[in-house]
């Protein structure tokens, strides 16, 4: 089969197609014919050398949907056939507070992932797609999908009629949030730095959507939405994150599950405890929340915001749109070009 596989840390140059061996199914797994890939910045993250416990080479990719080939030992016949997506982690463990960090692992290292025409996977990690979903849309729900929901729903414990912003909306794990935070019942806001994709996420129902480096930014939002927002779900951090803490509303929750932009120099934590603001973590998401997400999104009839669809080949364009911020939503790779 061919693949995309990362070789070793350096520039998307790394980024090989290569020829590999079928995967082979062993007990309780199936065989999964991959037809769509998402991708995610975990992937850039790891060819930068930015992430933990590296271990490479590897075939990337956390985010997959395809067609089961067949399947292992122990592993249910009737999988054969049917459209699947695939949950993108195993072992959370029995806690569904926290993921159990001996455990805990996200599919594309070490595990092989999902840049490749096929994969062997436990069967427990298969769900089927939502009839009204293509392969590349399910493909770009795992991951991102997770995060989002997570984010939104456990840690957000967002409610109907709350002000809810999503920063950063080209953000493959925001305009999920946006899309989940409206199925809710919510209004939601949101930030970018481009123009278009702020037009985009009015178009998606955002109340009020601004250009984060613009000087002022904190008051527009609040001015165009009315109030400030109870809900903040942010993956960028950054210096822009004392901004948040000041435009939120007092006793507001702030999730935070990505740190695109790093540490902030400094941080107004007097305004935290004054405000009396919850501010949250949030990490992908357990089995029963992926089963839930795909639940919601089936029956609000959702549709993941794919911003573009690229032959398997072109994995460096991929990850060249993510590394530049250029996308609006979720880049997907097509497993079968
Ligand atoms: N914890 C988890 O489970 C988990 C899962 C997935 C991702 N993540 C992390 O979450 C982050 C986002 O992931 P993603 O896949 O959604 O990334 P992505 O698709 O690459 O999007 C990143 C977005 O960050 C936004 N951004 C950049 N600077 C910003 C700022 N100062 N303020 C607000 N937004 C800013 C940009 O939005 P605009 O283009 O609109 O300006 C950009 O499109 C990454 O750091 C990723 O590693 C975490």
């Amino acid at each position: 089969m061919r693949a995309i596989r990362l070789e070793k840390q350096g520039g998307p140059e790394e980024l090989q197609l290569v020829e590999l061996p079928d995967p082979v199914a062993g007990q309780n797994e199936a065989i999964v014919q991959l037809h769509a890939a998402g991708i995610n910045h975990r992937e850039v993250w790891i060819r930068k050398g930015l992430y933990a416990r590296i271990q490479l080479p590897c075939v990337l990719g956390s985010d997959g949907a395809g067609v089961v080939l067949s399947v292992g030992p122990g592993a249910a016949a009737s999988w054969v056939g049917k459209r699947v997506v695939l949950i993108p982690f195993e072992g959370w463990g029995p806690d569904p507070r926290t993921q159990d960090l001996k455990t805990f692992l996200i599919l594309g290292m070490p595990r092989q992932g999902t840049m490749a025409e096929q994969i062997a996977i436990p069967a427990s990690m298969l769900c089927e797609i939502p009839e009204h979903l293509s392969f590349a849309e399910a493909a770009a729900l795992p991951c991102a999908g997770i995060t989002a929901y997570r984010a939104v729903t456990t840690r957000g414990e967002v409610k109907a009629g709350e002000h809810v912003l999503v920063t950063g909306i080209g953000g493959g794990v925001a305009t999920l949030a946006l899309l989940f935070a409206k199925a809710l019942g919510a209004q939601v806001s949101v930030t970018s730095s481009s123009e278009e994709k702020l037009a985009k996420a009015r178009s998606l129902g955002a109340i009020a959507a601004v250009n984060y480096n613009r000087k002022g930014w904190e008051k527009e939002l609040v001015a165009e939405a009315g109030r400030p927002p109870s809900v903040i779900i942010d993956g960028a951090v950054g210096d822009t994150f004392n901004s948040l803490i000041s435009l939120a509303a007092p006793g507001a929750r702030i999730v935070v599950y990505g740190a695109t932009k790093m540490r902030p120099k400094d941080l107004d934590i007097q305004r935290v405890f004054f405000k009396q603001l919850d501010i949250r973590g949030s990490t992908m998401g357990n089995d029963a929340e992926f089963r839930d997400m795909l639940k919601l999104i089936d029956r609000e009839k959702l549709r993941p915001v794919v911003d573009s669809v690229l032959p398997l080949s072109q994995a460096r364009e991929a990850d060249r749109l993510l590394s530049e911020s250029a996308q609006m939503g979720k880049v997907v790779l097509d497993c079968t070009r």
